[in-house]
């Protein structure tokens, strides 16, 4: 089975994909990781170096790839992945999609001590990063909501995802 864990950057998706795939005994795969695994650069030099068009691509090509080569795995996709493309629909046709839904004020708490290596919001004072994310949280919620399966930070739990996962 494959099991795409979406949702915005900081709702925890590395966090809980470890933890399932260490209990299905599935592979994990962090998507950003794996681009800059192959690129031999870091997400911020991606953006920085060939711009977020570029990035936007290769995240592409990479979910693909991996999809199409395995099976069985749990992913943590990065907060921009399943909103480009069609990737939203590749990944329900291909596995089980998981949005663990986390409120703006909540991934503010954790993404303004977590800036540095996000490069989408690096550079924005800390004053602005609270309104950025509820306008960006909001012109993705059209994405997010389209997963089959619909967590929110307050429900997640390892058994809450297993039980959802293999019951919808
Ligand atoms: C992005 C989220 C990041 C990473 C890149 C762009 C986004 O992943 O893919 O910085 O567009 O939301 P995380 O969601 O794992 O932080």
């Amino acid at each position: 089975m494959r099991i795409f864990l979406i949702g915005f950057m900081g709702c925890g998706k590395t966090h809980w994909g470890k933890l399932l795939s260490q209990k299905l005994q599935i592979p994990f795969f962090d998507l950003d990781a794996v681009i800059e695994e192959q690129e031999g650069k870091s997400i911020t030099e991606i953006f920085a170096e060939n711009g977020e068009e570029h990035f936007r691509l290769l995240e592409k090509d990479v979910l693909y790839m991996l999809t199409e080569s395995h099976d069985n795995f749990v992913m943590a996709c990065g907060g921009g992945a399943p909103c480009f493309f069609n990737n939203i629909d590749y990944m329900k046709k291909k596995g089980a999609t998981v949005w663990i839904n986390c409120s703006p004020d909540c991934l503010y708490s954790r993404l303004v001590k977590e800036k540095e290596k996000r490069p989408l919001i690096k550079n924005i004072p800390d004053e602005e990063l609270k309104a950025f994310i509820i306008k960006k949280y909001a012109d993705r919620k059209i994405f997010y909501q389209q997963a089959a399966i619909i967590l929110s930070d307050e429900e997640i739990s390892l058994d809450t995802l297993i039980e959802k996962t293999f019951h919808t």
